[in-house]
């Protein structure tokens, strides 16, 4: 009897998700689809979104998908099966999800591309990000600055860690990154030991610390027995810190001379963050999850109330030009932590171990 009640309490409660999003308020429901809950950032940028959105009226289906793209698929789809009245993805690769964007667009359901742009479909209404290539280039100069690339007279030896091939960001970082170093390597003021340039060679399956470390640990095992590295330019800080602790295990305690290399990130991860402070990281690149959440809120807004959504750019997905709001990303290293992270309130010392 009472599996029968708690049964048909079930189906109630299905059915209603399925039919309205239960939004018996008469709350709009927005759909925000995040990739993974293993890097600290997408759990920033969900809770960020889940409280903005709430503060603005909304209710809020908020999905993780670990990583795995047919779970991806399978909740954007429920999304648009339970009324959802606007879409917010943070795509783990494109071309999964081209089905459930074709099935949204039939619904004339908006679809906002987060931080990472959805390729290959024109049913991409909007994209709100951090300008990705400029991520590069502030790595890129940052290396060319520590290591006085005009003025030494080098050679130095440099390696490259870059991100997912499937995310469409991540050959922006690495080009952003490499069209500053690339005159540098062709002059032979840069010297990259292992011979691996490409984003190919370089990229690093879901961005994973584990698979970026184990590469470094080849690398250095191959090529640096008897060198030093000077710099390695990594694209964010899951992938810094897999070289990091590479270089940790084989590198500093196997007795070389000492020095450190310069190490890129992006992120302000905590563990990057307390790795700067450690002197094992040597800068970051700080993307306020806040400012894009609240972008994200904005552009929303302004889609459901049929309003002019407010752009700064386009980026093509192959298909169209889509309309794009780009944020400003942000140089930091140990001397900026105080200020963009500690004063804004994004990280409290107690939590950076200060
Ligand atoms: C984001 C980065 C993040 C990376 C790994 C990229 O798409 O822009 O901020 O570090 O994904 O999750």
């Amino acid at each position: 009897m009472f599996k029968k009640i708690l049964g048909t309490i079930l189906c109630a409660a299905i059915a209603c998700a399925a039919l309205t999003g239960c939004a018996g308020s008469g709350k709009k429901k927005v759909g925000v689809s995040m990739p993974t809950q293993d890097l600290q950032r997408w759990n920033q940028d969900g809770a960020y979104m889940k409280e903005k959105f709430e503060a603005a009226g909304y209710e809020v289906d908020l999905q993780y998908a670990g990583n795995k793209p047919d779970t991806q698929l399978s909740q954007v789809e429920n999304m648009i099966n339970s009324g959802c009245k606007v879409l917010v993805i943070a795509a783990i690769e494109s071309s999964s999800l081209s089905q459930a964007l074709d099935k949204a667009a039939k619904k004339k359901i908006p679809v906002i591309a987060y931080d990472r742009l959805i390729m290959d479909n024109a049913n991409v209404d909007y994209y709100a990000t951090f300008d990705n290539y400029k991520v590069g280039q502030i790595q890129g100069n940052f290396v060319k600055e520590k290591l006085d690339l005009d003025n030494a007279a080098g050679p130095f030896n440099v390696e490259f860690t870059a991100g997912d091939p499937g995310d469409n960001n991540a050959k922006f970082f690495f080009n952003g990154a490499m069209d500053v170093l690339k005159p540098y390597i062709d002059a032979g003021k840069i010297v990259v030991v292992s011979g691996q340039t490409d984003f190919d060679s370089v990229a690093t399956p879901e961005w994973a610390s584990a698979t970026a470390q184990a590469r470094a640990e080849n690398i250095i095992g191959s090529n640096y027995a008897d060198k030093n590295i000077d710099a390695w330019v990594c694209s964010n800080d899951s992938t810094a810190q897999g070289v990091v602790t590479a270089l940790d295990a084989r590198y500093n305690s196997a007795g070389r001379d000492g020095q450190w290399p310069v190490i890129t990130g992006q992120d302000c991860d905590i563990v990057s963050v307390k790795n700067m402070i450690a002197g094992k990281q040597t800068m970051s690149v700080f993307k306020d999850t806040r400012t894009l959440a609240a972008r994200t809120v904005t552009m929303v807004n302004q889609i459901l109330e049929g309003k002019e959504v407010e752009t700064n750019n386009t980026y093509n997905n192959n298909v169209k030009d889509v309309a794009s709001f780009l944020c400003d990303p942000v140089f930091a290293d140990k001397d900026k932590i105080q200020e963009i992270l500690i004063d804004s309130g994004y990280y409290t010392a107690a939590e950076l171990g200060l």
